[in-house]
């Protein structure tokens, strides 16, 4: 098998990871609600994990990693802050786009082409509005956007900035104090490999009050009537996964380890052979050929249908993503909305020998010189 869907989840996870959500199921209690060992033990591998995630993105202050189950968790308890106009991009997944079309007062920055640059998201900065959300990286060309310089703006501006990082978090350099970024989320699933069902949303000191997405059980403050206002516990209500948490740990931890830097370049090294083997092939489209991007790669082939070729890649025993990609407006900035794309995203433990074979594949489904 060759998995070439990072973009979608890394796999497969490293083993550290597995051990940590085994040993977690055995020796965790439930976390902050008794002063035993396995419930102190399970407080304790929260707190190492809101630190490494502090670590990856360079938050000041890990008490302001929330736990969440997603990005779009995250992602829907950000946009909740916010009171008055958004501004957001075309080139947005459904887990921004779909809150923000929820509450109203948005206004979507077109990226013609899938081309979108932080000028045109300036540039559509009015009186009204109060925050801009947009994702580091395209989920689906894979274009790395720059966020640096629109969260300058955004707090020159006094209007809260909001990152959504799904795809960059573990892969791309992320550091939410140069970006300025207000909040930022991201999956846990992802670029820090670990298991579904973890996400987390930075929270940075310039959000005074957070109005709570899920109020309940903390554990703290239990005879009072409202969710405490105090980090973390006024991000999060119930029961944490702690046994999922304590995997994305071990996959934080692994991709520190590796290096962040070391990872992008990788990814974009294999993004980069791919693209120059594919041009090769005749009546092949990539988008967004020469932007800067993650390890991901849209193609389309003259005449083939996106979802069949992608059917015929996974009979082969190839991973890709077919179709439409849950972000309605890339397609059509794209002019893919009818076809969909077939979407090849490499990861770190893709190898070089892994995209060469998968190209080798795909040329002998498309019926060209291998
Ligand atoms: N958002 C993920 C993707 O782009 C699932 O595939």
């Amino acid at each position: 098998m060759l998995y070439f869907d990072f973009a979608a989840t890394s796999f497969p996870k490293p083993k550290a990871v597995l051990c940590a959500c085994t040993t977690a199921m055995e020796t965790m209690g439930n976390p902050g609600r008794g002063a035993y060992a396995l419930s102190v033990h399970a407080l304790k591998q929260l707190f190492e994990t809101r630190a490494a995630a502090a670590a990856l993105i360079n938050a000041e202050d890990p008490m302001r990693i929330g736990f969440t189950q997603n990005a779009t968790m995250a992602l829907n308890e950000a946009i909740a802050q916010i009171d008055g106009e958004i501004v957001t991009t075309a080139m947005e997944h459904n887990s921004v786009l779909r809150p923000c079309y929820a509450r109203g007062g948005v206004r979507v920055v077109p990226a013609p082409k899938g081309r979108l640059r932080a000028e045109d998201v300036i540039n559509a900065v009015g009186k009204q509005t109060a925050a801009v959300i947009m994702t580091h990286a395209s989920n689906v060309t894979g274009e790395i956007y720059d966020v640096e310089k629109v969260g300058a703006f955004c707090r020159d501006r006094g209007i809260y900035f909001i990152v959504d990082a799904a795809q960059t978090a573990g892969c791309v350099p992320v550091d939410v104090q140069k970006m300025k970024a207000d909040m930022l989320a991201f999956s846990g699933h992802k670029g820090t490999f670990g298991p579904t069902g973890t996400g987390i949303l930075y929270v940075g000191s310039r959000v005074h009050k957070v109005r709570p997405l899920l109020s309940g059980g903390t554990g703290s403050q239990s005879y009072e009537l409202h969710q405490p206002d105090t980090f973390p516990d006024v991000l999060e209500a119930g029961t944490q996964n702690v046994h999922g948490i304590t995997g994305l740990k071990a996959g934080i931890e692994y991709v520190l380890e590796a290096g962040v830097e070391n990872i992008c370049a990788h990814d974009q090294a294999l993004a980069a052979l791919f693209i120059r083997e594919v041009s090769a092939i005749d009546g092949a489209v990539i988008y967004r050929r020469d932007c800067r991007r993650t390890g991901t790669v849209p193609v389309n082939f003259d005449g083939v249908s996106a979802d069949d070729l992608c059917e015929a890649l996974a009979e082969r025993g190839i991973c890709v993503r077919a179709g439409a990609h849950c972000a309605p407006l890339a397609h059509r900035s794209l002019g893919t909305s009818q076809t969909g794309v077939v979407r090849f995203s490499f990861g770190w433990t893709t190898s070089e020998a892994d995209v060469l074979e998968g190209v080798r594949i795909l040329k002998e489904l498309l019926g060209t010189q291998a």
